[in-house]
């Protein structure tokens, strides 16, 4: 057959097989693709020389850090995305992105096909896959690990014969998946659900006995939703995640643990370390709550869910992902001002909010001197209101007394 192909290598031993897997099988020379979106706990030069060692025709390593700030992870915060309303799909962010630079390098060096790492269980199969049919239907898709079938003894198997090095990290407990955004923990111990997480599934927050005994006060500074200073100090997105995931994460705040729904249909047990973008989902919130009207702000709530569905389904290189964009970036306007907060023994304690375009109005809220709020108002504002009620209490409800209403609907006792 011949040709080429462009593979996402990370250097771990599943794409590290693919390799040698890819030539074997389809008799493809095999390019390596490392894409750099942050937090990477193994050194780039290394894994590329890694891949050249095990077989790959070219390893090539790009930086894609500010890319991932600027396209993905500060749209996706300023929608206020997180999946079932607690993970900030680090994962789920990066994948478009790097089947985006796959597609890029794939064109560049004339191959014919794209190979990705994941299982044939997950989300990023889908993700990878469906971004990759869309920016370029003709590429053909290759997913050793979906096709091989080997167990994970099998694979180790087939390294040594094959004389792959294996790293120690393969002989980890856990899945782990991580990026500027977060940090993803599956598999092992965490499979059932009535496990705690054992410790060690952490690196980048730490442990209880850990914590410092002194709060940690900061602020961020957001402009249209975005955040651009923390600590006063005006910095790039890259610098500022990466500093508050050191800041947030020696605290202890940003461990999440969530039965997910995945896309395919199963329920799993997944274990996240975002300190960054725990804290600034909080913020961003906070300003929003000083900036956007009660309206405005039910409606945007019902367009992040769809936003984080949207995301963790692998449909990001699509219009629905467009126009949500382009709603949530218009919805972003005012959401200018600065938050304080401290951290403090694995929680996230609000300081105060400010903003330029506050719409908190101290002459409305107050209950001292200054208030011009209309009293006398109230009283024919409640009698409308109100009207539908009294309406439904006299017809509907005649028949019950007053005593009644205590336990209407309410739940029965539990089971003794
Ligand atoms: N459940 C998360 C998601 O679907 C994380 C997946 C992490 N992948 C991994 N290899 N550990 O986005």
């Amino acid at each position: 057959m011949g040709g080429k192909v462009v593979l996402a290598y990370s250097g771990g031993l599943d794409t590290s097989v693919a390799i040698k897997w890819i030539k074997e099988k389809y008799d493809l020379d095999v390019v390596t693709l490392t894409v750099d979106v942050g937090a990477n706990d193994r050194d780039l030069q290394t894994v590329k020389e890694r891949a050249l060692q095990i077989g790959a025709v070219k390893a090539l390593v790009r930086d894609v850090k500010d890319d991932f700030v600027k396209y993905f992870i500060w749209p996706a915060l300023q929608a206020g995305a997180l999946y079932e309303g607690e993970y900030p799909l680090a994962t789920a962010l990066a994948r478009p992105l790097i089947a985006w630079n796959l597609v890029q390098v794939a064109h560049e060096e004339g191959c014919t096909a794209v190979a990705h790492g994941c299982t044939g269980k997950g989300n990023d199969q889908v993700r990878f896959d469906i971004s990759t049919n869309v920016l370029d239907p003709s590429l053909k898709i290759i997913a050793p690990v979906r096709e091989w079938r080997m167990t994970r003894d099998e694979e180790i198997e087939y390294a040594k014969t094959n004389n792959i090095p294996l790293l120690s990290a393969s002989q980890k407990r856990f899945s782990v998946d991580q990026n500027l955004w977060g940090r993803s923990i599956e598999a092992g111990p965490l499979e059932d659900p009535w496990n705690e997480p054992p410790e060690e599934a952490y690196e980048w927050t730490s442990h209880p006995d850990e914590w410092p005994d002194l709060p940690e006060e900061i602020s961020i500074d957001f402009e249209k939703g975005i955040p651009i200073a923390l600590n006063g100090d005006r910095m790039d997105g890259t610098s500022l995640i990466t500093r508050l995931n050191d800041l947030a994460g020696k605290h202890g705040v940003g461990r999440i643990d969530h039965i997910e729904n995945r896309l395919v249909g199963i329920k799993s047990r997944e274990v996240y370390e975002a300190p960054s973008a725990v804290v600034l989902h909080k913020a961003h919130t906070w300003i929003e709550d000083l900036t956007m009207t009660r309206d405005a702000a039910r409606f945007k709530a019902k367009v992040a869910a769809e936003y984080a569905d949207m995301v963790y389904n692998g449909q990001w290189f699509s219009p629905l992902h467009q126009d949500l964009q382009a709603y949530v970036t218009s919805s972003q306007r005012f959401v200018t001002g600065t938050i304080r907060l401290k951290l403090y023994k694995g929680n996230i304690i609000k300081g105060g909010s400010q903003s330029p375009k506050s719409l908190y109005n101290f002459s409305l809220a107050t209950y001292d001197k200054g208030d011009q709020y209309n009293h006398d108002a109230a009283i024919g504002f409640i009698n409308i209101f109100g009207l539908s009620l009294r309406n439904q209490a006299q017809t509907q409800l005649k028949g019950n007394s007053a005593d009644d209403m205590l336990s209407l609907g309410a739940p029965e006792e539990p089971t003794k």
